[in-house]
């Protein structure tokens, strides 16, 4: 009786030590005891076949023609209500109101949040998760959604496949300033240090994907951070957004991934994971391979400018020939009319196949010839000077 009610107390015990546990957020990091390569450990998912981010290998893409383009709803009626600014020790994320969402995917998925992931300005040039064919770009955005037609709440659809649908845009930098991105980068102070939050104006959400969102990237992945759920159905845009080095600047060395309490302050800096494998996966493309590769506005107009020259230059050149082969034709009539004054028949004469008669009929001929050429003359002046000449009329 006693050892029973000792094993019943003991399992109790053992069951509220691992409750307490699994309470208590296991902080993981991007590098240090419970870095990337260690998340698995304490997060199974993390070891799963279909994580993310992956290396987009462009030639072993697979081209699906019915991919239709992603369609943001909602996203630049952000109306009146601030948004949600929150440093969580990770990254800087931005929540979404609900009435913002995603059209053109199999169902209708609802916004939640949105946040970047960056380097540390240094010479390794890294900073976005998902690579192309091996190369990173300096930062990358993701908006982050849940299956609102399946599922009833962010919580619910994580753990599920085709749960969320995540998109995915590269920044690069450059030399202009993007003013939507300053709509979170003007008020990263207010949200140093990890569990910081801030209200900050709402924004167009829209003006910080790129134009082009017909162009993408699809397949299916997991959350790039614990606990690694594989159930995104993620989009990387072709088009990459830009921001100023500045700009980039701020996101790398403002934030903290430390608490404003703690008295070692980190910062949130190289907050990217590796590329994980393919594996059996396949990276759907919903542009051709052709016009996949990449044409510039500048580089349609060099294609555009070049044509036109060539249309010109061919003319010039044909307009040549043509005048060439007219100077020829007149330099060989001149020719002909200098060979017969000049009486040199013969040599047209060679090309005919009876030279028996030759001489008597040639010399008769040339007679001929010359007298109906003096007949043709006297005829022509004739015809051309149809009014009698007085000199003529005795
Ligand atoms: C999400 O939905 C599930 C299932 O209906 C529910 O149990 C849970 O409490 C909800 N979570 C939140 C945060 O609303
Ligand atoms: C993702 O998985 C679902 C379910 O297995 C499948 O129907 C769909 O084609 C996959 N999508 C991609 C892009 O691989």
């Amino acid at each position: 009786m006693d050892t029973l009610v000792l094993f019943i107390l003991l399992i109790l015990l053992f069951i509220q030590w691992t409750a307490a546990l699994a309470a208590e957020e296991i902080t993981w990091t991007y590098t240090g005891l419970v870095g990337q390569s260690e998340w698995s450990d304490y997060f199974p998912d993390c070891g799963g076949t279909a994580q993310s981010p992956v290396d987009v290998i462009t030639t072993q893409t697979k081209y699906d023609p019915s991919l239709s383009p992603v369609t943001p709803l909602g996203y630049s009626q952000h109306g009146n209500q601030p948004f949600t600014l929150y440093n969580n020790g990770h990254t800087v994320v931005t929540e979404l109101p609900q009435w913002m969402g995603l059209g053109g995917l199999p169902w209708l998925f609802t916004a939640v949040q949105m946040h970047l992931h960056w380097g540390n300005g240094g010479s390794n040039h890294g900073g976005s998760e998902h690579t192309i064919n091996g190369e990173s770009t300096e930062a990358e955005l993701h908006v982050v959604h849940y299956n609102s037609e399946l599922y009833p709440n962010m919580s619910a659809a994580m753990t599920q496949k085709d749960g969320l649908a995540v998109l995915g845009i590269f920044i690069v930098t450059g030399e202009e300033t993007n003013p939507a991105f300053d709509n979170i980068l003007n008020y990263l102070s207010r949200i140093r240090h990890a569990d910081q939050k801030a209200f900050i104006p709402a924004f167009d959400v829209q003006s910080l994907l790129p134009k082009d969102l017909g162009r993408y990237y699809r397949y299916n992945g997991s959350l790039t951070t614990p606990p690694c759920h594989q159930s995104v159905i993620w989009t990387l845009f072709h088009e990459r957004v830009q921001i100023s080095m500045a700009q980039l600047l701020k996101l790398e060395t403002i934030l903290y991934s430390s608490k404003a309490e703690e008295k070692d302050r980190m910062l949130l800096q190289e907050n990217y994971r590796m590329t994980q494998p393919l594996n059996h996966r396949v990276m759907f493309t919903s542009f051709s391979a052709e016009s996949g590769k990449e044409l510039s506005s500048g580089e349609v107009t060099a294609i555009v400018i070049g044509v036109m020259c060539g249309c010109v230059g061919l003319a010039v050149i044909i307009r040549f020939i043509v005048k060439t082969i007219r100077f020829f034709k007149l330099l060989h009539l001149e020719t002909v009319v200098v060979n017969s004054s000049t009486s040199s028949w013969d040599v047209l004469h060679n090309n005919r196949p009876t030279p028996m008669p030759r001489t008597k009929e040639s010399e008769k001929e040339k007679e001929k010839k010359q007298d109906m050429a003096l007949n043709s003359t006297s005829e022509a002046e004739k015809k051309e000077e149809p009014l009698p000449s007085p000199h003529n009329e005795p």
